[in-house]
């Protein structure tokens, strides 16, 4: 630098130039690449000191917000859609196999190993039973047995048991396995649409952008099997509100599924349950890995 003015363009040179001696060379590109592309969204918007200030308010109450039960962090990425993106980037998928989606902030590992067919709604009026079912597959349509699907939903009153201190922590989630022929079956509650956490910086975000913090319907589950890529995904009740504008981008239309009404007689009416149920077929097509 020779005595003139320094520019903007000056300071952003230097601030990537800064990294250019980490040995690093994956976090280096990281750096660089954040570094440029945080000044460009300075210069470009012509950010004030006082959205500054107010950018550096937000980011501290998100740390102060964020704990063992709460991920604002995460409630960030997903209402800015770069969840999905990183998914996408990450799961470029062949032909035939089930697309991915978001893990989301309620997923706890350590779900309860659960019978086929069983019931994972562990308090009474958790909402209406719902039977889910079909296969595990691979791309060429042979059954995979054995693998392992993690599943945790919300019930009616749109709580996951890790928000609900009411609740038992296995309710609403247990792992299952395929069986010989690749099926797999369990009582579920029909899924409810539900609010993002919108309490914190996310909600007002939201709020004050006129976007609001509704999920369509939906059951979360992971797909695990040795030999495959491990799928995270959710199904989505075809009938639910907010599957054109869900707050976390995640619905993708190969994902949607019928509830079919079922009615108290029907001689298929899982053991345990009474009354009006419904019924969902998914099946799950895993690429080897
Ligand atoms: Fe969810």
């Amino acid at each position: 630098m020779s005595g003139g003015r320094t520019v903007p363009a000056d300071i952003t040179a230097a601030a990537i130039a800064s990294f250019e001696g980490c040995g690093d060379e994956r976090l280096r590109t990281l750096a660089q690449a954040l570094a440029r592309h945080l000044h460009e969204f300075a210069a470009e918007v012509g950010l004030t000191q006082r959205e500054w200030e107010d950018g550096i308010r937000v980011l501290t109450q998100t740390g102060h917000i964020t704990d063992d039960r709460r991920q604002e962090f995460i409630l960030w990425s997903d209402s800015m859609g770069l969840s999905m993106l990183v998914d996408a980037l990450a799961n470029p998928l062949p032909e035939g196999a089930t697309e991915s989606t978001v893990l989301g902030p309620f997923y706890v590992p350590g779900a309860p190993q659960r019978e086929y067919g069983e019931n994972i709604a562990e308090e009474p009026d958790a909402g209406t039973p719902a039977w889910v079912y079909g296969r595990v597959l691979d791309t060429e349509g042979n059954p995979v047995a054995g693998a392992e699907l993690d599943v945790w939903q919300n019930g009616e009153n749109q709580l996951y048991a890790v928000q609900d201190p009411e609740a038992e922590e296995d309710h609403l989630r247990g792992v299952f396995r395929t069986r010989e022929d690749g099926t797999f079956a369990f009582v579920a509650v029909r899924p409810t649409p539900y609010t993002i956490p919108h309490d914190g910086p996310v909600g007002r975000m939201l709020q004050s952008t006129g976007r609001h913090p509704w999920r369509p319907a939906h059951i979360h589950m992971i797909v695990r099997a040795p030999g495959y890529r491990t799928l995270t995904t959710h199904i989505f009740d075809a009938e639910s509100e907010y599957l054109d504008s869900d707050a976390v981008f995640a619905v993708k239309p190969s994902l949607v599924r019928q509830f079919e009404p079922r009615a108290a007689d029907d001689p298929d009416r899982p053991a345990g349950v009474e009354g009006e149920w419904f019924s969902a077929e998914s099946d799950f097509v895993l690429v080897p890995e």
